[in-house]
């Protein structure tokens, strides 16, 4: 049987610390209350695991208020969550060409929405925000890494039109939260939206909203929250104003040990690394025939295509023990940026448990394909 080969770290990553496995099984074997059900040790014992799990990643993203971070089920619920919960009907939403479909359906779903242009790099040049904000203009949302070919985006400078707009700013950083300084108040972010189960290692089902002003935002999904429960209304307070439904409490246990394990081995350790891999494998693509990549090397991320096929045949000759993203990784118009929509990308993203001879055995495996189609 050949060994897999993992190298869609982008889509989640499968391999995590041993400490968020341990977390997640101490979680389910010890029992976990329902968090802010009842006064039981258990129901504390939950309380606690979100409230250690939100001051991790206050100092991860260097947020002032850890009650202002708020665990999700994904980046998908994060960013729509804000989308639908500042806008009013006529306010515009400014994103960029290089958002993913979380961004992109809810910015259409509004309806009012302006897209701000990519060039062939898949890079968002400073001067398309500040061209494209309007007066109409309430909040902007750019990714920090594209999820297609890895290029990173201005996001100082996005923040910096938006507020110059007197809108706010959201920043995606599903791709770079672990691999890159992502800092709050650096950024000058309203908003950070991210996976937790990417580059910060945790359990799928898991994403993380940091808010700065908890008023500049409703809340758009209400229910339960275990606080004021003779009250109809959505308590305004946080976390419980956007804490509605039963927490998943492992995945935020192992959320919260993925955070760590970033916070002990530095994100830009992390990010280092990846982008080490990720530049060694351009390289040797870069001398392969009818080979081109795409963006600009800016993280673990490597997109290529071949010429005169498309990106899933690539992906089906490569075979089921090579684990690649290929297609349109949920990021049409990126596509359409870079060049790619008729055919899409082959994208090979490294973890920080990739290991160099990962670069050789997936260059080798394809350099055999190409020699032989
Ligand atoms: C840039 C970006 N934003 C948002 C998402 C959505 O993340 P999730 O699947 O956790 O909702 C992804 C997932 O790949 C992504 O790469």
């Amino acid at each position: 049987m050949s060994i897999m080969l993992y190298l869609d770290n982008a889509a989640t990553t499968v391999r995590k610390p041993r400490s968020v496995y341990e977390a997640v099984i101490r979680a389910m074997v010890s029992g976990s209350g329902n968090a802010g059900r009842g006064a039981n040790k258990l129901s504390i014992g939950s309380v606690k695991t979100i409230i250690e799990a939100q001051e991790a990643a206050a100092e991860l993203f260097n947020v002032k208020n850890e009650n202002n971070i708020i665990f999700t089920q994904n980046a998908t619920y994060a960013l729509n969550m804000v989308i639908l919960g500042t806008l009013g009907a006529k306010d515009n939403v400014l994103i960029t060409q290089m958002e993913h479909n979380s961004v992109l359906r809810p910015a259409v779903l509004h309806g009012n929405y302006t897209i701000a242009a990519a060039d062939k790099y898949g890079y968002v040049h400073p001067s398309e925000f500040r061209k494209r904000i309007g007066d109409h203009t309430k909040l902007t949302v750019c990714t920090h890494i594209s999820n297609v070919c890895g290029t990173k985006q201005p996001v100082n400078d996005a923040a910096k039109a938006a507020h110059n707009a007197g809108a706010l700013f959201m920043a995606d950083c599903s791709q770079s939260a672990g691999a890159e300084t992502v800092d709050m108040e650096k950024m000058d972010a309203d908003f950070i939206a991210c996976a937790g189960h990417k580059g910060l290692m945790g359990p799928m089902g898991t994403g993380i909203l940091c808010i700065r002003d908890p008023d500049k935002i409703r809340a758009v999904i209400t229910g339960g929250t275990g606080s004021d429960s003779q009250s109809l209304k959505q308590p305004e307070y946080m976390p419980d104003k956007f804490h509605s439904g039963t927490m998943n409490i492992p995945a935020i246990a192992g959320l919260k040990e993925g955070i760590r394990f970033v916070l002990r081995e530095g994100a830009e350790n992390i990010g280092a690394y990846e982008k080490m891999l990720s530049r060694a494998l351009r390289e040797k693509l870069e001398n392969m025939r009818g080979v081109r990549v795409y963006g600009k090397s800016d993280s673990g991320i490597t997109a290529f295509d071949v010429d005169g096929y498309g990106s899933e045949e690539i992906g089906e000759l490569l075979g089921e023990n090579i684990i690649v993203r290929c297609g349109y990784h949920c990021a049409p118009l990126a596509h359409k940026a870079l060049g790619t929509y008729d055919g899409g990308l082959v994208r090979v993203s490294f973890g920080y448990f990739n290991r160099r001879r990962d670069v050789c055995n997936f260059a080798d495996a394809l350099y055999k394909i190409l020699k032989n189609i």
